[in-house]
């Protein structure tokens, strides 16, 4: 404890050399315009925002510091600064000691004051001559510096000084989460996405500050994951997909990796592995496993509902565990996902049999069990978790059950839903979901269960329509966007004209980033001159 305060005294007080040999070299002062934070393009909508109307000189003479007794913190600081180099092409030296020409500091700093109360807290404190990120955790540390890269124009000022400097909004912002579960799902089972696709959605996920990614790793059409115990699930399994291309599938190894590239992000994955119907691709590699009684063939359309394993067969419960045991040691996340919808040919007493028995084994492995909300009929634990897409019933009745809830509404949240009627993809079974209808609602009490009973929010990315990474764009930007202020920011803190201004600024990052989403005409999309293959030739 005295050996933790004193490294943090002398790591202020190093600072504090850094500014006092800047103030000594400084040359000529530079004379820094006004600049409103309460304006600027964050999104989500941080908690509380208090502008000081001056501006912060990001520029050549900027380094980051960060805490380096707490695990995370000089990664966060490099994360950092590796964005800053995308975005500016600056090069920001971090926890670099004895480099003269300091004049600035960006310092992330653990705190552990009572007033960052969740471990997604931050605090940032921007003035003239150093930006001060306060969080207790890693993981809030991480959400803080999104908010900065936000707040760094895309244009420098060339006219303040001799070099370039890109310019701050100075103030302070006190943030935290209104929900702590803010997911996405992708559907890679429809259609297969590679490694490369998810590392890029988790890119975007996380400047969003979503803090969930949920793979749907199996259904009728594949399955996506190598199991070493059960191999023909993926020789068998994995080679189809909707439309009749070969499919494909994660091998352990790069399941790992992506696991492994979202925990570096701060975000969770969440395998699901969908039972007992949406199981046919498993069924073809095992057909012992087959409870529907009908010749099995691999499946490449989109209809749902006519699979189910036999529940009744003990081998499938040693498949199942099998199955759950390597996911399981492959994932260090808390939750594993069971799937459970559309069992239209398992028996309603047999289906709730499977899911009671199939609870058991998830908990066996450590993890907490999520479903669809059709699990919400069976009699499970309340350690369980709903995810309420369709039936306000079985939402109420998970709730009555002491289960917590994941708001997925299929009108609202899916996000493969078609924006209109003239959409290049998507599907229309729940309506269409145009921006602003996918923004104006509110997940605290689209239906009436108690707002401590919703763990979060989560934005299904169904892929029957989709089979690349620009058509998953087009789907999921930008209405994942403002998913992600509808799972960040308090109620009072939303409103739809105040979003689009801010979703309109985020064109830049977007093109920055080679984002093909879908240009709602809701939106007056800013123009920019940045492409992702002018930064990427820089
Ligand atoms: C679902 O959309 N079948 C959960």
């Amino acid at each position: 404890m005295i050996k933790s305060i004193l490294i943090r005294i002398l790591s202020l007080l190093f600072i504090g050399l850094i500014f006092l040999a800047c103030q000594k070299e400084k040359k000529i002062p530079i004379k820094m315009p006004a600049t409103d934070l309460s304006g600027e393009n964050m999104i989500p909508k941080p908690l509380k925002i208090i502008p000081t109307n001056n501006g912060f000189a990001l520029d050549k003479y900027t380094a980051i510091y960060t805490s380096k007794e707490t695990t995370g913190f000089a990664e966060i600081g490099q994360f950092l600064a590796d964005k800053i180099k995308f975005k500016t092409n600056l090069e920001i030296p971090v926890n670099e000691e004895g480099i003269d020409s300091i004049e600035r500091v960006i310092y992330i700093n653990q705190s552990d004051s009572v007033a960052l109360n969740t471990p997604e807290s931050y605090q940032l404190y921007i003035n003239k001559d150093s930006v001060i990120l306060n969080s207790n955790t890693a993981e809030g540390a991480f959400r803080g510096i999104q908010t900065l890269r936000q707040l760094i124009p895309f244009n420098s000022n060339d006219t303040l000084a001799k070099h370039q400097i890109w310019v701050v909004p100075t103030g302070k912002i006190i943030d935290k989460p209104n929900f702590e579960y803010r997911g996405s799902m992708l559907d890679v089972a429809r259609h297969f996405f590679s490694v490369s696709d998810v590392k890029k959605y988790i890119d975007l996920l996380a400047y969003y500050k979503i803090n969930i990614l949920h793979l749907h790793l199996s259904d009728d059409q594949g399955w996506r994951i190598e199991i070493k115990s059960w191999p023909k699930l993926t020789t068998i399994g994995g080679s189809t997909e909707v439309g009749g291309a070969s499919g494909g599938f994660y091998t352990q190894k790069e399941y790992s990796e992506i696991v492994a590239y979202a925990a570096e992000r701060y975000i969770t994955i969440i395998p699901e592995i969908d039972m007992p119907g949406h199981t046919n691709a498993a069924s073809v590699s095992y057909p012992f496993l087959n409870g529907n009684g009908k010749k099995l063939k691999l499946y490449e359309g989109t209809r749902v509902g006519f699979s189910t394993f036999n529940t009744k067969k003990d081998t499938t419960y040693k498949f199942i565990d099998d199955v759950v045991n390597e996911i399981s040691a492959l994932t260090p996340g808390p939750y594993f996902h069971i799937g459970g919808d559309e069992s239209h040919v398992t028996k309603k007493a047999d289906y709730k049999y499977f899911v009671n028995r199939v609870e058991k084994i998830i908990r066996k492995h450590g993890k907490k069990m999520i479903g669809w909300d059709d699990i919400a009929v069976a009699d499970i634990d309340s350690t369980s978790i709903a995810q309420f897409w369709r039936s306000e019933k079985n939402a109420k009745k998970a709730v009555k059950k002491g289960m917590k809830v994941i708001i997925s509404i299929a009108q609202k949240a899916y996000l493969d839903m078609k924006y209109d009627s003239l959409s290049k993809h998507g599907l229309n079974w729940a309506g269409h979901i145009p921006v602003d209808t996918a923004y104006i609602w509110t997940p605290d009490n689209y239906i009436e269960i108690p707002k401590e009973s919703i763990l979060g929010i989560e934005a299904p990315l169904w892929s029957e329509t989709i089979s690349d990474i620009n058509e998953l764009e087009y789907l999921a930007f930008p209405r994942i966007i403002g998913y992600s202020e509808l799972s960040w920011s308090t109620e009072e803190n939303r409103n739809w004209d105040s979003y689009k201004k801010r979703l309109a600024n985020h064109a830049p990052f977007l093109d920055m980033m080679d984002v093909k989403y879908y240009p709602s005409t809701l939106i007056d999309w800013k123009k920019s001159k940045f492409t992702y293959s002018s930064i990427k030739k820089d």
